[in-house]
């Protein structure tokens, strides 16, 4: 699919992105558009090595491609200057190979905050009350009638919610969990997430003035304190070296019987087939997952562990969002390649 064919910048979409406006944004600033419209869903570095061609300015490219030498050479010697990622996560770009080509790369932040941290919080009601085993049953035509045990979960309010990494979208989803649901809070993030200490400070005087009983809330200072405590937790660290199996046997082992866990982030911050494991061994353990490993895939068991529920990667598939994503991706190759400020630079 081809937009303005006549543009003096070329720049190259691997995929069709939602709305208008990132379409419209590129061509008024003299771009020739290129959107792929290959079927397959995932496309290999020599598919995207013969998108490029022999001229192109830019890309805007997936999270599930692999953008390192290959890629980023092949895009300099086609005189492009410029990659985004449609996403905030960018572990699948490595960083210092489009540094050594040249190639400035941008991200996709802040639009995909409260969206993520909703589907966290979904997915910790979800598991918290069962209800996609209830949706299940009730669909089976096996609802005979209301009992008292059936489909018992967990009451949110006054158990302790555990967030590990605390940036944008971990604070967002404490905020909601507290605010929300009057969990307590425990956190354990690197870094001091001052705005998430003042609003839970904030937030736990208005429950006193109002006469209601405060939260509490600390921040940890090691990530097993955080897995010992908590109730449910909600993993949102980045993917690297550091974080890359952060969940395994052992500290699955850490958590309580009946905890919740949820991941939103990258699929390989949990050694997968450890959770399946122990999944196995500890049914009132419950799981929320919207990444996985090695996506598409799930390891074998975890499909038929009815104490996991399974989603796939939809965490920003908000529309706003998901408008705002491809906004920003133009936005992001536009400004390399017309010299403006780049919005969404990782390496900042
Ligand atoms: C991201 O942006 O990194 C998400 O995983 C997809 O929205």
């Amino acid at each position: 699919e081809v937009y303005n064919p006549n543009g003096k910048y070329r720049v190259v979409s691997t995929k069709s992105m939602p709305g208008t406006r990132w379409i419209k944004l590129l061509v008024d600033q003299d771009c020739r558009l290129e959107i792929c419209t290959e079927k397959k869903t995932i496309l290999s570095v020599e598919d995207i090595i013969s998108l490029i061609g022999n001229n192109c300015d830019g890309v805007i490219g997936q999270l599930t491609e692999d953008w390192g030498e290959r890629l980023f050479s092949a895009l300099s010697r086609a005189g492009g200057t410029a990659f985004s990622n449609m996403a905030v996560g960018y572990n699948n770009v490595d960083v210092d190979a489009a540094n050594k080509y040249g190639v400035a790369v941008g991200n996709t932040p802040g639009v995909l905050t409260e969206t993520t941290a909703e589907l966290a919080a979904s997915l910790s009601l979800a598991a918290a009350r069962r209800i996609v085993e209830a949706d299940e049953f009730m669909r089976g035509g096996l609802y005979d009638g209301w009992l008292p045990h059936l489909f018992v979960g967990n009451l949110l309010k006054g158990q302790t919610v555990g967030v590990i990494g605390a940036g944008r979208i971990g604070s967002a989803y404490a905020r909601m969990m507290v605010e929300g649901f009057k969990m307590n809070l425990i956190y354990f993030d690197l870094y001091q997430s001052t705005r998430l200490e003042k609003f839970v400070t904030a937030y736990g005087q208005f429950l006193k003035a109002n006469g209601e009983q405060p939260v509490t809330w600390r921040r940890a200072s090691s990530m097993d304190e955080v897995l010992r405590e908590a109730d449910v937790i909600s993993l949102h660290p980045v993917l690297d070296k550091t974080t890359y199996h952060l969940v395994n046997k052992e500290r699955l082992g850490k958590m309580k019987k009946e905890a919740i866990l949820i991941n939103c982030s990258r699929g390989p911050v949990i050694d997968e087939a450890a959770l399946v494991d122990h999944l196995r061994q500890n049914p009132m353990f419950r799981v929320g997952l919207d990444v996985f490993e090695e996506e598409p895939y799930m390891k074998p068991g975890l499909a038929e562990m009815k104490n996991a529920i399974v989603v796939p990667h939809i965490a920003s598939a908000s529309k706003w969002t998901r408008e705002g994503m491809a906004t920003l991706a133009a936005l992001n190759v536009l400004g390399k390649i017309k010299n403006y400020p780049i919005w969404a630079d990782p390496n900042r």
